[in-house]
């Protein structure tokens, strides 16, 4: 196991890492102002897996960008391990977004011209982070991506580009794992397993992620559900995956198994 270098390892043990309070933004582009976030109070543990739903429109990928240091919020406060980011200026926010956060979005967006070994290891090298190459190969495996590490990004399928994304996402051991509709794009199957590697991320590594998604069979695989409705938290459930995770004795579920990953057809997602 490669959990060393330059991070202790998040332990998940449900303490406080990222925190929000008072988070309002209005989006002032052109016409009147669009009050995406109107005061927005939530608490992500650590090694919680958490599902931000709600309508289009209201706010979630506005709140995941404000926890995330990628906007600033007209009010409100971010705390991170305690120690507020809302304030930090670049470039400052940017080392600390690069050491502490991983992103996926709904397409991988990988270079076209890299390998996917590359791909996964390029951002660690342009913000000079330390390698951990055992970590590495065990994410490379659990997300079945080893027989594919010399392949170009179009030889891929969408479920294999978007797990080499969360394997670029989370090669650098982020603290927070932020995830904007990961399986928008995927069919079923394919989605599955992204969200297969998302819960083990959180359930076997400890991994915090905050999920925005409108799929409600992706919200299921969440320990918990804030649903979101006009800049607002509307409503707060715990997710099926919260009972699972609790049973004691369970055997928590551990990485996918990688054997769809390696070879076999995929469907036909993108
Ligand atoms: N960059 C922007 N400029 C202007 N309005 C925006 C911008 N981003 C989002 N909005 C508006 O803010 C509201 C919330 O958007 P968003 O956070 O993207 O919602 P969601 O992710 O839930 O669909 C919407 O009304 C949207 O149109
Ligand atoms: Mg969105």
């Amino acid at each position: 196991m490669g959990r060393h270098v330059h991070d202790p390892p998040e332990t998940g043990d449900g303490s406080p890492l990222l925190v929000a309070v008072g988070l309002a933004l209005a989006h002032r582009r052109g016409g009147p102002p669009v009050h995406a976030l109107r005061g927005v109070d939530a608490v992500f543990p650590r090694g919680g897996f958490t599902a931000v739903t709600g309508p289009s429109g209201s706010g979630k990928s506005t709140l995941l960008h404000c926890l995330a240091g990628l906007e600033r919020p007209d009010a409100g406060t971010v705390l991170l391990r305690g120690r507020e980011i809302t304030g930090s200026a670049e470039p400052g926010l940017t080392r600390l977004r690069a050491r502490e956060f991983g992103f996926v979005f709904q397409t991988a967006n990988l270079l076209p011209s890299l390998t996917v070994a590359e791909n996964i290891t390029l951002g660690q090298r342009l913000s000079g982070l330390p390698a951990d190459r055992a970590w590495r190969e065990e994410l490379v495996d659990a997300l079945g991506l080893g027989p594919r590490l010399r392949h170009r990004p179009f030889e891929l399928s969408g479920g294999q580009r978007q797990r080499a994304a969360v394997a670029r996402a989370l090669v650098h051991r982020p603290s927070v794992l932020f995830a904007d509709e990961p399986t928008g794009q995927l069919d079923s199957r394919s989605g599955a397993r992204v969200l297969d590697a998302l819960r083990a991320a959180a359930s076997v590594y400890g991994q915090t992620v905050v999920m925005v998604t409108h799929d409600p069979a992706a919200a299921a695989r969440a320990d918990r559900v804030l649903h979101l409705r006009d800049g607002r938290i509307a409503a707060e459930a715990a997710g099926p995956a919260a009972s699972v995770r609790a049973l004691p004795g369970a055997g928590g579920p551990g990485w996918p198994d990688p054997g769809g990953g390696t070879g076999a057809p995929e469907g036909g997602a993108g």
